[in-house]
């Protein structure tokens, strides 16, 4: 089969020799989005973007390797939302950080490992927020775990402070994650669609293998940490009820729950069903942080067709008030979502 991107090798035109010898690299793919993101393309969305780039190739090396060098253990530091650091967390922190610096493009940066925000010398124009290791109480099993984030453009005249990033996530310009599992899976928004991205590591490019990827509509699994459910309010408790005791007598819903954000949304975009970190109904505060989990998978999960929502607002309309905040949290499918917030409409409306 020949479709105009490959070349038939010696197994003839079916054969398992075809080789591509027209692929789209992240590089040649986001040379053709610059233009698209901004009309007065000046080429720095572009050199953002390979910086990012960069950056995961270089975490994901590390993540590889850390078995081999010992590098899986406490580095003795709490972040500033008190957990323990890992020594992948703080070495992820690092390339990160020193990734955007280099760029010349960024001015300042978010990270979840920094207490405050991160502002740079230069003109930089963009503002990176990253979560740079999320799932890092998975490390030591092996599993998947990723780098979160977001872009937002600094507001005219700023210098680089919060209120640059201290803003709803429907202004973030580019958003998206690296899955570092059997392979590092790069998805990316630019408000275009979303596309996915994998790492070949022989060429040492991303490489464009899920283009335009839209999430099902509908799917019976949902993904929470079902331990929690003390902590959840009425509407939310009714709801993963009414998945495993479906009152139309059907099959009730699978559990799928891995504990890294970004395997669970990289599931769940693919095969569907709904992604939960439901709020604590007592502090009415979630536990994922706006602006480097939750709006950045926010944008995507919408721009793959779905939803995302606390249950009674869009995530994306959100303005967080500190760089650390956080948010409870559903995510997924459309029709899936759609049953949370019919089920905080149908409980306020009881009031
Ligand atoms: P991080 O590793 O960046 O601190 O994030 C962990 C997050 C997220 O990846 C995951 O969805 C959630 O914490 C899991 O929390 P529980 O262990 O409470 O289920
Ligand atoms: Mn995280
Ligand atoms: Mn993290």
């Amino acid at each position: 089969m020949s479709n105009g991107f490959t070349t038939s090798g010696p197994g003839g035109a079916d054969g398992i020799n075809e080789i591509k010898t027209d692929i789209v690299t992240l590089t040649r793919f986001i040379l053709d989005e610059q233009s698209r993101v901004a009309s007065n393309a000046t080429g720095d969305f572009t050199l953002l973007l390979n910086s990012l780039q960069f950056a995961f190739k270089f975490i994901a090396h590390n993540i590889r390797r850390a078995t081999l060098v010992n590098l899986i253990g406490l580095a003795g530091a709490t972040n500033s939302t008190g957990d323990d650091q890992k020594k992948l967390d703080v070495i992820g922190d690092d390339i990160f950080i020193n990734a955007m610096r280099a760029s010349g493009k960024v001015k300042v940066v978010v990270s979840e490992e920094q207490d405050e925000i991160i502002v740079f010398d230069g003109d930089g124009k963009y503002c990176v927020v990253n979560d740079p290791i999320d799932g890092s109480s998975n490390l030591d099993a092996g599993v998947s775990v990723g780098t979160i984030f977001g872009v937002y453009k600094l507001q005219p005249g700023s210098t680089g402070t919060a209120a640059d990033v201290l803003r709803p996530g429907t202004e973030m310009i580019a958003a998206g994650y690296t899955m570092y599992g059997a392979s590092a899976n790069l998805v990316l928004t630019t408000g275009f669609g979303v596309n996915g991205f994998t790492l070949d590591t022989a060429l040492g490019e991303f490489i464009l293998t899920h283009p335009d990827m839209k999430i099902p509509k509908k799917r019976a699994i949902y993904s929470a940490n079902e331990g929690n459910t003390i902590y959840w309010d009425k509407p939310t408790q009714d709801y993963f009820h009414k998945l495993k005791y479906p009152e139309d007598g059907s099959k009730p819903y699978s559990a799928r729950y891995i504990g890294s954000m970004v395997a669970d949304v990289h599931r769940t975009l693919l095969y569907g069903g709904i992604f939960a970190y439901p709020a604590d109904s007592k502090s009415k505060n979630g536990k994922l942080r706006l602006l480097y989990e939750c709006f950045p998978m926010a944008m995507l999960v919408e721009q793959a067709g779905g939803l995302a929502t606390t249950g009674r607002k869009r995530i994306l309309d959100i303005v967080p008030t500190q760089i650390h905040a956080r948010s409870g949290i559903f995510l997924g499918s459309e029709l899936e979502v759609q049953k949370i917030i019919d089920e905080y409409k149908k409980f306020d409306e009881a009031q």
